[in-house]
């Protein structure tokens, strides 16, 4: 029989690209969609529209809504996607933060213990924004220390998942997954916003973005391979705690200077920098070490840096060019 998944955040970066490749391998998939006043299914439309996904209305800060969706799914495996993801709003609402993000695992363990639903594997979307001030490279050992109400809030849903499989012996696994980005990033992350800005500077559409820190380090990676890399997490013989990275890092002002470059413009004539984008805390540097998952599971992110950087320069550019026939885009061949 194919196996069930439910995905908190099914609506995400994350949560779209994890539905299409647990479709490709079998998998019937739920999703938990929250009530907005605008629709927001827009990354998993196509998988709506063929019937490939069924969602769910609920939230994550109802814990009634929690039980009535897993007592109708019944999945093998629930992957805990849903967040308030911003670092930096998490310091605008650090209670709201930690009800959504710490309580969350919280309230979706006890209710699979509650439920007698205790041979369903959950996984817990932790963060590298756990390790916070420790510095660089992060292993899954290194000491977790974290500089926001995001990270702090990250780090008990971290720990709730260890206690879950020690004490109820829960198949539960954390992935600490670095920093990953595609073109499916929400436009406030800073990748999306450097290109998503480069773009449209390029097409007279714009004349300069507002950035804060460009001093600060991370290991950017692509989120179709870290997705992939959650797969190989949940369907090992073993719950355990995994390191996702690339093991390569790069300033905030080198990923703008890259991407500007690419599109033949200098990003120091286009960049002002804004107090309003600084953090009370900063993470300075994230660099992973995923040398755990690359010799247990054989795991290794297939898309580079660059690549990344074309895939969403290119998507971009087609989402800020093309209104109507999409099938017939191609990038323009100074973008190739
Ligand atoms: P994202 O694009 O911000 O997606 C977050 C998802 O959570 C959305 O589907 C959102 O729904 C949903 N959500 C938010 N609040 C909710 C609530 N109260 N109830 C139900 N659903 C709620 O984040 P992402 O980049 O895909 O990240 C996925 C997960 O991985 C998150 O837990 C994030 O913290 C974690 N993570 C991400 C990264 C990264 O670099 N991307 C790295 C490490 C860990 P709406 O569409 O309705 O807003
Ligand atoms: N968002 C944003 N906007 N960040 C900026 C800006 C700006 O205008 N200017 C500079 N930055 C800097 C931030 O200060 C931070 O050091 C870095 O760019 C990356 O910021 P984000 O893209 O917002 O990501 P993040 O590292 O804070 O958090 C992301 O990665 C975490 C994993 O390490 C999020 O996806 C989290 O949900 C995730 O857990």
């Amino acid at each position: 029989m194919d196996k069930r998944a439910l995905i908190t955040g099914i609506t995400g970066q994350d949560g779209s690209y994890l539905a299409e490749l647990l479709i490709e391998r079998g998998y019937k998939v739920y999703g938990i969609q929250r009530r907005t006043s605008t629709i927001v299914t827009e990354r998993i439309n196509s998988l709506l529209d063929n019937g490939s996904v069924e969602t769910f209305y609920g939230d994550l800060s109802d814990v009634n809504s929690i039980i009535r969706v897993l007592k109708e799914v019944k999945p093998d495996i629930v992957f805990n996607l849903g967040a308030m993801s911003h670092v930096k709003v998490s310091f605008d609402i650090p209670d709201y933060t930690v009800q959504i993000v710490a309580l969350a695992p919280v309230r979706i363990l006890e209710s699979l213990r509650l439920l007698d639903m205790k041979d369903t594997r959950y996984y817990q979307a932790s963060s590298s924004e756990i390790f916070g001030s420790s510095s660089a490279p992060q292993v899954e050992t290194t000491t977790m220390l974290p500089v926001s109400p995001y990270g702090c809030a990250k780090l008990l849903g971290y720990h709730i998942t260890r206690v879950y499989r020690a004490g109820y012996g829960m198949f539960a696994s954390n992935g600490i997954l670095f920093n990953h980005e595609s073109p499916r990033r929400g436009e406030t992350f800073v990748t999306k916003k450097i290109v998503r800005a480069a773009v449209r500077i390029k097409l007279g559409k714009q004349k300069s973005v507002k950035l804060g820190n460009l001093d600060a380090k991370r290991d950017w990676g692509h989120a179709r391979d870290y997705m992939r890399a959650v797969i190989m997490i949940m369907e090992h013989d073993k719950p355990e705690d995994w390191v996702v990275a690339t093991g390569e890092y790069h300033s905030v002002r080198e990923f703008a200077d890259r991407v500007f470059d690419y599109l033949g413009l200098r990003a120091d004539d286009y960049i002002e920098i804004s107090g309003d984008y600084f953090r009370p805390n900063e993470v300075p540097e994230l660099l992973g070490d995923s040398k755990k998952i690359s010799d247990i599971l054989g795991w290794h992110p297939d898309i580079t840096f660059e690549g990344l950087i074309k895939d969403m320069i290119e998507s971009a550019w087609k989402e800020e060019t093309v209104a109507v026939n999409q099938a017939q885009w191609r990038a323009p061949s100074y973008l190739r």
